[in-house]
């Protein structure tokens, strides 16, 4: 089975999360592939750096071509940038890039852009990614001051495009907020899916750490049952 993965915004921890659970499906034997569609933003060597920690999360040999096609070089919402470079966001070229990654992963990880309302062209909308690839969705909640309201509005829009919630992971983005506990328990009270880890600020080598405490959502992801077939 492969996820699409979402958050409450930007910077919640979607590579973060997503490149520590490809590390602890490889570590349970899994074929694993993180992939990026749709990146925006590149450093001066012409490089995405979420491309480049995705793929290093990945099983060695998927084609850096599949794990994200589409390129984009200002630091903004794909629609915007791609109107810069004169640019369209095609299908046929999402389609063959993650066709070529399910065949080489057991497990694919698709990872989103910015959180979830998120245009991709005048015509397209993120969500069209997970419904055309019939892909449960994940969803990343930076736990932080705003967090409740950030993560229930994205549960609400995720159900209401159609797309299914499989789970929700509580990552902690501020280390100084005080009620991250609290937080996360009025969230598993109202969310309407699992809460499948809940992962500590972590000041040291957090890709080894972070990937240490997925264990179980890697198991959850392996057991889970998408109801639409
Ligand atoms: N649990 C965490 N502990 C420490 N740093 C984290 C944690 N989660 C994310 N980060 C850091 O926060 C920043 C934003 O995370 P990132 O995964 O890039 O977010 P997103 O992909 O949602 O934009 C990165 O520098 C990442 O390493
Ligand atoms: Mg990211």
């Amino acid at each position: 089975m492969n996820f699409f993965i979402t958050g409450t915004d930007t910077g919640c921890g979607k590579t973060a999360v997503t490149s520590a659970l490809l590390l602890a499906l490889r570590g349970r034997g899994h074929r694993a592939a993180g992939m990026k569609p749709i990146a925006a933003g590149t450093e001066d060597n012409g490089r995405n750096e979420d491309v480049e920690v995705l793929l290093a999360a990945s099983t060695p040999d998927m084609p850096p071509g599949s794990v994200n096609p589409c390129l984009l070089k200002a630091p903004t919402a794909p629609h915007i940038a791609a109107a810069r470079e004169g640019r369209s966001i095609e299908w046929a070229t999402l389609d063959t890039a993650y066709r070529d990654l399910a065949a080489r992963a057991d497990i694919v990880l698709v990872e989103g852009v910015g959180g979830w309302q998120i245009p991709l062209s005048p015509a397209l909308h993120l969500s069209d990614l997970p419904k055309r690839w019939n892909l449960p969705v994940l969803m990343v909640v930076g736990v932080r001051l705003g967090a409740l309201n950030h993560a229930l509005l994205t549960a609400e829009s995720i159900q209401h495009s159609g797309c299914i919630l499989a789970g929700w992971i509580a990552n902690v983005v501020d280390p100084t907020y005080v009620y991250a506990t609290e937080t996360i328990e009025a969230l598993e009270q109202r969310v309407a899916a699992p809460c499948l880890a809940r992962l500590g600020w972590q000041d040291v080598a957090p890709m080894t750490r972070l990937a240490a405490g997925l264990t179980d959502a890697a198991t959850a992801l392996e057991d889970y049952r998408h109801p639409i077939a």
